[in-house]
């Protein structure tokens, strides 16, 4: 190796070092960034676990909201229910604003009803049947009053022709209180 050679290599992994060094400083410096974007990116929930025509999807944490009201579901479906909802919506029920703001959700839990195995005559919540949701927005869903819809069992929104008999049937009944059928329970 003559004087110069070695000069040239010596030098070309000097470069290589510093290069190397600085990759890594730019890249341990992007790293918090690119994490925060892939982050910011994923949607809350797949689009496989919303509603068909609403886009509607079970709010996180509804089994802490408060109580509206209870209902019950005579034969054949024999059900339990409870309407609950968000603070908006509770706050809206409690002031006897109608229609509702937007922002409010209202969340229906059901359940088949089953007796009490201490009690003869007393009736409990057996299995979870389904979870149906309501969701105002009145620009997003101003074809269907103002409510975005979605019925879910384990999880995964029903079919999209369940999903057209929705509307209908809460605009028949209860058009007069903004499409919601349950009043706040006394
Ligand atoms: C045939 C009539 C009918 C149809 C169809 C219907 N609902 Fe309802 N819904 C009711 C009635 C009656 C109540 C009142 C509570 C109860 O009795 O269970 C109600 C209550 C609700 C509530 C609680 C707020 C309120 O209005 O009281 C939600 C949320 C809801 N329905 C969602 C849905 C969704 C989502 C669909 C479509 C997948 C749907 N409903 C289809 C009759 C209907």
């Amino acid at each position: 190796m003559t004087p110069i050679e070695s000069k040239t290599k010596k030098s070309s992994s000097a470069t290589a070092i510093t290069l190397a060094a600085l990759l890594l400083v730019v890249l341990l410096t992007c790293v918090p960034y690119l994490i925060s974007i892939a982050l910011a990116e994923r949607p809350a929930q797949s689009t496989a676990d919303a509603s068909p025509i609403f886009g509607v999807t079970i709010p996180p944490g509804y089994k802490q909201w408060e109580l509206i009201a209870p209902a019950e579901e005579a034969a054949p479906l024999d059900e339990l229910r409870a309407v609950i909802g968000n603070q908006t919506a509770i706050d809206a029920y409690q002031a006897g604003k109608l229609p509702f703001p937007d922002g409010t959700i209202l969340v229906k839990r059901a359940w088949k009803r089953q007796q009490s195995p201490e009690f003869a005559s007393a009736t409990i919540p057996g299995a979870a049947t389904t979870v149906q949701v309501m969701v105002k927005d009145s620009k997003k869903y101003a074809a269907t009053g103002g409510w975005g819809f979605g019925r879910f069992i384990n999880g995964k929104p029903v079919d999209e022709a369940q999903h057209r008999t929705c509307f209908a049937c809460h605009e028949a009944r209860a058009k007069s209180r903004d499409y919601v059928f349950t009043r706040l329970a006394p």
